[in-house]
C-alpha cells in the first residue's frame, strides 16, 4: 500500500514516553506502529488512538531480540507500505552499583537499552535504504549518558552506548539521506523512575529539573516530533537535550 502519511515506529508504546509519543504522532496524522512487549498497554495505547480518530496497530516485540526487531519494521511495511520515522525508546531502569551487579540485570539492561536501539537502528535503517525513504531514526539516550549518578552503572553504560551509536550510525547513514538523533531526557514523570524512589535519587533528580517539577511525557512526546520533522534536517548526528535544565 502506498500513502502520503508518514509511518512512524515506536518502541516501548505502551508506557511514559513511548505511549504519549504515539498518541502525539497520530494526533499529527502520522500512521503508528506501537511496538511493546507490554501487550496490555500497547494495545490500549492503540484504542486511545484509534478512538481519537487515528491509525494504528499494535506489533508484540522484545527489543532485545534482533529477530522480533526486524520483524517489527516488516511488519509496518506489511501493513502501511513505508516506514518514515523509527523511535528506538524502549528501556529499562537497570539499577545497581558496579562492585553490586545483580548480573542477569546488568546483561538484560545492555540487552534492551543498548543492544535493542542497535537492532533498532539497523532493521530501520536497512530497509529505508531499500525503500528509498529519507526517513529518521531517533534514539531515547538519558542525560546519564554523559551524567554519572551512584547505583547505576549498566544503565549508564546502555546510554552512552545510545549517544556514540547515533552519531556513528548518523554518518554511516547520511549518504542515504536517513537523519539519526539521540534524545536526551533527563527526569520524566514515567513509571520507570519511580524505581528510583527507595534509595532517594527520585528525591535529587526531581531537585535538579527547573521548576522543581519533573517534565512531563506529553512535552517528550512534543520535542521527539520536532525533531523527526524535515525542518530540522540540521539535527543529524546530534543529542539534543530535552533535559529541562538537567544537565546545566
Ligand atoms: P516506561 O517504563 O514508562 O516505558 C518503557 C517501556 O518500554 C514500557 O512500556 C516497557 O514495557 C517497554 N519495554 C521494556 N523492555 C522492553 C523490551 N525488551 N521490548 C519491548 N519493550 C520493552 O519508561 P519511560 O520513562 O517512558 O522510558 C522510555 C525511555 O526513556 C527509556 O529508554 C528510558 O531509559 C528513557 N529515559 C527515561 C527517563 C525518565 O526520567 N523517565 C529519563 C531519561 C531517559
Amino acid at each position: 500500500m502506498t500513502t502520503s502519511k508518514r509511518v512512524a515506529v515506536i518502541t516501548g508504546g505502551a508506557s511514559g514516553i513511548g505511549r504519549e509519543t504515539s498518541l502525539h504522532f497520530a494526533r499529527k496524522g502520522d500512521r503508528v506502529v506501537v511496538a511493546d512487549f507490554n501487550e496490555a498497554g500497547g494495545l490500549e495505547t492503540v484504542e486511545q488512538i484509534v478512538k481519537e480518530g487515528g491509525e494504528a496497530i499494535f506489533v508484540k516485540v522484545d527489543v532485545s531480540k534482533q529477530e522480533e526487531v526486524d520483524a517489527l519494521v516488516d511488519k509496518a511495511v506489511e501493513a502501511y507500505g513505508r516506514i518514515d520515522v523509527m523511535f528506538n525508546n524502549a528501556g529499562i531502569g537497570g539499577a545497581g552499583p558496579v562492585l553490586d551487579q545483580n548480573m542477569d540485570l546488568y546483561h538484560r539492561t545492555i540487552a534492551i537499552n543498548q543492544h535493542g536501539v542497535a537492532y533498532g537502528i539497523m532493521a530501520a535503517g536497512r530497509k529505508m535504504r531499500e525503500l528509498g525513504i529519507k526517513g529518521i531514526i531517533i534514539n531515547t539516550a538519558s542525560v546519564f549518558g554523559f551524567l554519572a549518578s551512584p547505583g547505576t552503572f549498566a544503565y549508564h553504560a546502555t546510554k552512552g552506548a545510545v549517544i556514540m551509536m547515533s552519531k556513528s550510525a548518523a554518518l554511516d547513514l547520511s549518504p542515504h539521506g536517513i537523519r539519526v538523533v539521540a534524545v536526551a531526557p533527563g527526569a520524566v514523570d514515567t513509571p520507570i523512575i519511580q524505581g528510583y524512589k527507595d534509595n532517594g535519587m527520585l528525591d535529587s533528580m526531581r531537585a535538579k529539573v527547573m521548576g522543581g517539577e519533573l517534565t512531563k511525557p506529553e512535552a517528550l512526546a512534543k520535542t521527539v516530533y520536532l525533531i523527526s520533522l524535515d525542518e530540522a534536517e540540521a539535527i543529524n548526528g546530534s543529542v539534543v537535550m530535552a533535559d529541562q535544565g538537567y544537565a546545566s
